[in-house]
């Protein structure tokens, strides 16, 4: 029988386990996926230990996911470049072999929930420089977009990003991030203002077309005060769930050998 899991410290609140365990269900699979609660200082052990334990693979989350690049035998050039890794695949051969799939959740999201958008249409604005931002930025360009902005309180974040993701990524103030959304086809909350307990979002949004896609990577509340000012400025709008469900897949697919399927149910089922 397969077993994954996620590492993280803390986590108690991290959906994954509801989120596997709905699909291993909903297909009859035999297979585990649990949580791990795993202390900085541990990780190199336990990822060394987790294979001879019957696991097949797992997610990495919060604190972890920057350490476990240096502690994988074989990187993805897309965890490389985003400098972090979400998903672990065990191989056969003792090998642990590290990739990054929230940019392909992210962009997969979008593609299912918004069929008519299309990435080059214009410039996308990115408010946020953290680690889901790097992930963000990094698909978007793969996926055609003529130019990413980029704003962040600490504006040093931004043009690391842009020093590392080369000349497409533009580096805007934080105070001027209002501005930065003039043009622009998609635009992506990717701080974490807006969550439930943290501060709000106050970029105004004037300069947002109407013909814009906007989307946030905040999923608690599902409908943000950014969601909800830009579907009043008349954009399209994609919560933030969606990219949890979407990066999953792959991870899910390699451990227990059926692609699953993201829909109202797995969505049901992992609120
Ligand atoms: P994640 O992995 O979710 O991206 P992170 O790397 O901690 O987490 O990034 C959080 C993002 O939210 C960053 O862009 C952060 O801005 P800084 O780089 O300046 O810290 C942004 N953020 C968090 N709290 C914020 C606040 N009060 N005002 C503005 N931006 C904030």
């Amino acid at each position: 029988v397969p077993l994954a899991g996620v590492i993280g410290w803390p986590i108690a609140h991290s959906r994954s386990p509801r989120l596997h365990g709905h699909w291993l269900q909903r297909y009859g699979l035999k297979g585990h996926y649990v949580p791990l609660p795993v202390r900085p200082e541990h990780l190199a052990e336990v990822l060394r230990t987790l294979p001879r334990a019957g696991f097949v693979g797992v997610n990495v989350t919060i604190p972890h996911k920057e350490a476990v690049l240096a502690l994988a035998d074989v990187v993805t050039d897309r965890a490389a470049l985003i400098g972090a890794a979400n998903t672990l695949i065990f191989r056969p051969d003792g090998k642990i072999h590290a990739d990054n799939t929230d940019g392909y959740g992210f962009i997969a999201n979008l593609r299912q929930s918004a069929p008519d958008w299309i990435p080059e249409f214009g410039p996308a604005a990115i408010l946020g420089a953290g680690g889901a931002a790097r992930a963000v930025v990094a698909s978007l360009l793969d996926a055609g977009v003529p130019e990413v902005r980029l704003a962040n309180r600490t504006r040093l974040r931004a043009e690391q990003i842009r020093s590392e993701f080369g000349a497409r990524v533009v580096v805007y103030d934080w105070g001027q991030a209002g501005n930065m959304l003039e043009g622009v086809a998609t635009a992506v909350n990717a701080t974490s203002l807006g969550m439930e307990g943290a501060g709000s979002l106050r970029v105004p949004l004037d300069a947002l077309p109407p013909e814009a896609l906007a989307t946030d990577l905040v999923y608690t509340p599902l409908d943000t005060p950014f969601l909800i000012d830009a579907r009043a400025r008349g954009c399209q709008t994609v919560d933030g769930l969606g990219m949890l469900l979407h990066q999953a897949a792959p991870g899910f697919e390699r451990w227990f050998g059926r692609k699953p399927e993201v829909d109202d149910e797995l969505r049901r089922a992992v609120l």
